[in-house]
């Protein structure tokens, strides 16, 4: 059995008093969590949600970082400031990262051997467009996303490293991909992870699945071999969509 993970992407929503409210309540509602729990804030609200969530299951997760670690970059957060203030794990390669901030491959994989480096575990997410996947490149995409953003990443440090499938015509749409084509499209995943490490790494790795998960039908995508968590946007904004979506199997 492979662990599981369920991890809430808040994007831009909630400011520090917003996010610190609703961290105390979600944690009052998925006690009983039996599966890892991250919630990941904007950058200045992750203060109060450490605080909020301190002694609870939550973990707390950033939504980006710089692939520097110091020094005159405008704008920028270093793994070692968001460690310092208490995150544990951070998402990288989101697809609205690669869209609309033009985050390439090379990039992303500066920024995920910077994480591991600075003792942050990372999730690191891939997706094909609709055309793309219309245009019969899905694999190809998966399998460019996986082994770019991978580059020079040991066997060992894979343990340290989830990865996200999030087909990117599914985010915020209220289209699901089936359970099926979500369950293919994990298993050619984790096939290209076995070319790279062999199959321990490949067996234990959390491959999370997201784009418009929901309580209605986050069990039926948990239910398949290869789905072992969610990256939740939309419905991680809400404790009443949330914890049940955490709390799926109990
Ligand atoms: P969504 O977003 O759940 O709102 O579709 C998922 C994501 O972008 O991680």
């Amino acid at each position: 059995m492979r662990n599981v993970c369920i991890a809430g992407n808040w994007k831009m929503n909630m400011t520090p008093s917003e996010g610190a409210a609703f961290a105390k309540a979600l944690a009052e509602a998925v006690k009983d969590a039996t599966v890892r729990v991250v919630v990941a804030p904007p950058f200045v609200t992750i203060a109060s949600v450490v605080e909020a969530v301190d002694g609870s299951v939550i973990e707390v997760g950033a939504q980006n970082m710089s692939d520097q670690l110091s020094g005159a970059y405008t704008g920028e957060v270093s793994a070692p400031m968001l460690k310092e203030t208490g995150v544990s794990i951070v998402i990288l390669g989101h697809s609205e990262r690669r869209a609309l901030y033009g985050e390439t491959d090379a990039f992303i994989n500066r920024k995920v051997k910077l994480a591991l480096e600075q003792d942050l575990d990372v999730i690191l997410c891939v997706g094909e467009t609709l055309e793309e996947r219309e245009a019969g490149k899905l694999e190809e995409v998966l399998k460019r996303q996986v082994v770019e953003g991978l580059r020079d990443i040991s066997a060992q440090s894979m343990a340290r490293i989830i990865v996200a499938y999030e087909p990117v015509w599914a985010i915020g749409t209220g289209k699901t991909a089936t359970p099926d084509d979500a369950n293919s499209a994990h298993a050619f995943i984790r096939s290209e992870i076995d070319k790279l490490y062999g199959k321990s790494v490949a067996e234990s790795l959390i491959i999370q699945y997201g784009g418009s998960v929901k309580p209605s039908n986050v069990k039926d995508l948990m239910a398949m071999e290869h789905i072992d968590g969610a990256l939740v946007g939309g419905a991680s904004l809400s404790v009443e969509q949330f914890a049940p979506i955490v709390r799926y199997n109990v």
